[in-house]
């Protein structure tokens, strides 16, 4: 990438940040935001105190009162641009499922289905995820389900940090949106940006954890179970930890027995 593109990129996705802290009501933000060019970079720096941004978004994060619809948050990301992936991607996948959800998983990233069809989970990881909840004995309309990044990376590659962290305020607001009672982490990537940490999944699975005051289950990704198909260590243990999810959410957990 060449610096003009480099700096191009950098000041579309400076400025689309600020319209939606703009939109969602932050003081400090310049009147005549919309009208910034490029070249006008006296104003950007002075004008934005970034101690103040983010501590107001995480304020706004928290606060109970301030409720954002799932359509608002859909609206202000726009015809997102404000990461590398939105170039290559044909949908941006936002999520589907019930906005008033008791149980959300958030997966990695829209895969080639995904991509085609703008809705997550809908390809062969999207069959096993279907399995594991109709295994809970719920029905896919009944949950939410989205990712951590909303436009496919390239080859199916992991989402890198830079695309993480621009898109995690968005889910951050979604999950805030839907205020699910427990939020499931679906793989390595989904769990380790979420809770902000590099341990292992095989680590991390099988215990609750904190997220922003809501229970986090971290579980192996449903594409990991298609690739050890043949190892139903795998699949007994992500029956474990959704038997967990649900009685949490106090749910009957059907029987399922294991031929060991
Ligand atoms: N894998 C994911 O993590 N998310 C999808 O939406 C599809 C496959």
């Amino acid at each position: 990438m060449n610096t003009h593109s480099t700096k191009a990129q950098l000041f579309a996705s400076l400025t689309a940040y600020l319209q939606d802290l703009q939109e969602s009501g932050l003081d400090g933000i310049p009147a005549d935001l919309a009208t910034l060019k490029e070249t006008d970079t006296a104003q950007q720096p002075a004008a934005i105190p970034k101690q103040s941004i983010e501590s107001k978004m995480t304020e706004e994060l928290n606060t109970p009162e301030i409720h954002e619809t799932l359509e608002q948050i859909r609206k202000s990301l726009g015809p997102c641009q404000r990461c590398k992936l939105g170039a290559t991607r044909k949908n941006l996948v936002f999520g589907v499922g019930n906005p008033k959800a008791r149980l959300v998983f958030v997966g990695e990233g829209p895969g080639a289905d995904e991509d085609a069809q703008g809705e997550p989970f809908v390809g062969d990881a999207g069959k096993m995820l279907n399995r594991i909840i109709a295994a809970m004995e719920l029905k896919r309309e009944d949950v939410y389900i989205c990712n951590v990044v909303k436009c496919r990376p390239p080859q199916n590659r992991p989402p890198e940090s830079d695309e993480v962290s621009t898109c995690s305020p968005f889910l951050l607001r979604q999950l805030q949106s839907v205020k699910p009672e427990v939020i499931v982490a679906l793989g390595t990537s989904a769990a380790q940006a979420l809770l902000q940490t590099k341990i292992p999944i095989s680590k991390m699975r099988g215990k609750f954890h904190d997220f922003h005051g809501m229970p986090l289950m971290p579980t192996y990704h449903p594409s990991y179970l298609l690739r050890t198909g043949g190892n139903s260590d795998s699949f007994w243990s992500v029956w474990d930890d959704m038997t967990q999810v649900l009685q949490y959410l106090k749910l009957p957990v059907p029987n399922k027995s294991r031929n060991k």
